[in-house]
């Protein structure tokens, strides 16, 4: 794929796919874990080396894990086979997303941010499933970005579902690099109808 992105992270990948591939899983992921279900569907959205798709695999779901760079979605399915755990891959473009509505019961959104995805995920998940967002959020007195949260955004943005959690947390890289993410666990009501 010719997409910046793609070229970008397809280039990170390939130089640093050995670090991406030592990530830890999602804390959050793995805090939600025992309340999600055990079958069913899960979307894990620019899902990298598919760290957080493994969990949600040996979870017991099937999952589909997207992302632009087709270099991490070979180690992802390099780390799968290894663990014996079945993940889908697909070389995805997550600005320009469409889901099959009310197909997932579970999507995670994990260090990435395309806004046009939050109709998405909303029409794609089914009633009463699950989605867990977790990424960076802009620091008060920065300038916005694209790639950054505001804040409150993400409550907003699902404030017709059931906020089952939402709040932030510091990152500290080293004493350089400090940054805040925002957390947020919803639930579909049963009742919408898209
Ligand atoms: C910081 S990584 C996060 C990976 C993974 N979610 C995690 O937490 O380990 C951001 C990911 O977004 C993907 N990405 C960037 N732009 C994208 C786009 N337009 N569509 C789909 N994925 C994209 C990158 O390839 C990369 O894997």
């Amino acid at each position: 794929m010719n997409h910046p992105d793609a070229v970008k992270w397809n280039g990170r990948y390939t130089q640093e796919g050995q670090k991406w591939l030592h990530s830890k899983a999602n804390a959050l992921l793995a805090a939600y874990l025992p309340q999600l279900p055990r079958q069913g569907m899960a979307l894990d959205a620019a899902a990298g080396v598919g760290t957080n798709s493994m969990v949600l695999a040996a979870h017991g779901l099937h999952v589909v894990a997207l992302d632009i760079s087709e270099v991490a979605l070979r180690l992802a399915q390099q780390q799968a086979a290894m663990r014996g755990v079945m993940v889908e891959t697909a070389v995805y473009d997550l600005s320009r997303p469409w889901f099959p509505p009310h197909s997932f019961d579970v999507i995670v959104n994990f260090r990435f941010l395309e806004r046009a995805t939050f109709p998405a995920f909303q029409a794609a998940l089914k009633p009463g499933g699950w989605l867990i967002f977790e990424t960076f959020i802009r620091i008060p007195g920065q300038a916005a970005e694209t790639y950054y949260l505001e804040p409150g955004e993400l409550e907003q943005a699902f404030a017709a579902w059931e906020i089952v959690w939402s709040g932030t947390r510091e990152v500290v890289r080293n004493k350089f690099v400090h940054k805040i993410t925002a957390q947020l666990v919803a639930r579909k009501p049963d009742s919408a109808a898209s």
